[in-house]
């Protein structure tokens, strides 16, 4: 591990971890490779299926889409289905489904968030303003639905439509706890459950479904995505705290200057002598983004950072263990190195 890495609390924290999830040098490079072919067709259909006649769509959709990102859930939706032995190609129309689906919430969510960078750039609402990403947004959700449509297979649009749907709830949810210092372990659960891992358990379930799989394998794959999320989101809270903002590609404290308590500060809240909690829970309420260094100071002196990135652990330990039930193969064995990945990664 680079010195870099090595020197930052998270990784500390994350050394703490199991040794069955540990990547080795290089692990995601490697599944990069695997499904590069995959991804090089998910990418063409992507930028395919970005069409519209209207100019403002074409330029914030592309602007965001053209930045990347890690397409780490197409890949888990083509990945899964390989796993199972798919040969067709309507897993490509899923893997674009589902990152519309999560490209869509990432306008609205920096939006609500008022956040001002992403992939390393800045976003849409700080170039366009909050009406256009919305909206853009909104088309894209919609494309979405018209690519589920020319699938045409009722699974997978049940499972699509539940888990669009328990997205919606987990961000209201969300915006419920908003500035809410008393905000449990369990209530940021359940919204972590909702807004992320729902969308990473139906990408590896509808994998899954197009490749035939059998009720047990379907379940395993369901279970897979959604620790892998929930392991993914916690680590992300972990890194708003952590990471280098240049290599994370977004501001870090976001989530204080919004007045989200997330698990590393709902920690430190919950170990905090009564003075001091008073104080985090004033910061807190007041979205105080001022006070970041103070609140960095307080999650790490409760242990904030190591508690995270057990659970974090535990999830992807957990994203693994679902896969003995699948075929052993090198598919299966890039789940089990993406659920590492979900929460050793720096960006
Ligand atoms: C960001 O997801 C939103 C979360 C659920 C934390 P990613 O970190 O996968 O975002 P991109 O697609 O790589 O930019
Ligand atoms: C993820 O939460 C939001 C979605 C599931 C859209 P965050 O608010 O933590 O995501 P980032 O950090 O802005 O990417
Ligand atoms: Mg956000
Ligand atoms: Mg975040």
């Amino acid at each position: 591990m680079p010195d870099s890495i090595r020197s930052t609390p998270h990784a500390a924290a994350v050394q703490a971890g199991t040794a069955s999830n540990r990547p080795g040098p290089g692990p995601i490079a490697a599944v990069q490779a695997l499904a590069a072919g995959e991804m090089a067709e998910v990418n063409a259909l992507i930028r395919r299926r970005l069409d519209s006649d209207v100019a403002l769509i074409r330029q914030i959709s592309e602007h965001i889409v053209a930045a990347g990102g890690k397409r780490l859930r197409p890949m888990l939706a083509v990945i899964a289905a390989r796993a199972l032995g798919y040969t067709g190609s309507a897993h490509h129309q899923l893997a674009a489904i589902v990152e519309f689906i999560h490209t869509s919430t990432l306008l609205h969510d920096d939006v609500v968030d008022e956040s001002d960078m992403r992939r390393g750039r800045k976003t849409a609402n700080a170039l366009w303003g909050n009406a256009p990403s919305v909206l853009v947004g909104d088309f894209l959700y919609s494309r979405s639905f018209q690519l589920m449509v020319e699938l045409d297979s009722m699974p997978v649009m049940r499972v699509l439509a539940d888990t669009t749907n328990r997205i919606a709830e987990g961000e209201v949810l969300q915006l419920l706890h908003i500035g809410n210092p008393d905000t449990t372990e369990a209530d940021y659960l359940r919204v972590i459950e909702c807004k992320t891992a729902v969308l990473f358990a139906a990408a590896t379930r509808l994998g899954g479904v197009l490749a035939g799989a059998t009720p047990a394998q379907e379940q395993a794959l369901q279970d897979y995505g959604m620790h892998l999320g929930l392991a993914f989101q916690v680590a992300d809270d972990l890194l708003d705290y952590t990471a280098d903002a240049a290599t994370l590609g977004k501001n870090l404290g976001d989530d204080l200057a919004e007045g989200k308590a997330t698990l590393p500060l709902i920690h430190a809240l919950a170990h905090a002598a009564p003075a001091e909690r008073a104080r985090l829970a004033a910061i807190v309420a007041a979205g105080e983004l001022d006070a970041l260094a103070e609140v960095q100071q307080a999650i790490r002196a409760s242990g904030g950072l190591e508690a995270s990135a057990r659970l974090a652990h535990r999830h992807a330990d957990a994203a693994s263990a679902a896969l003995d039930a699948l075929p052993a193969n090198a598919w299966t064995d890039a789940l089990r190195t993406l659920a590492a990945y979900a929460v050793e990664r720096e960006s």
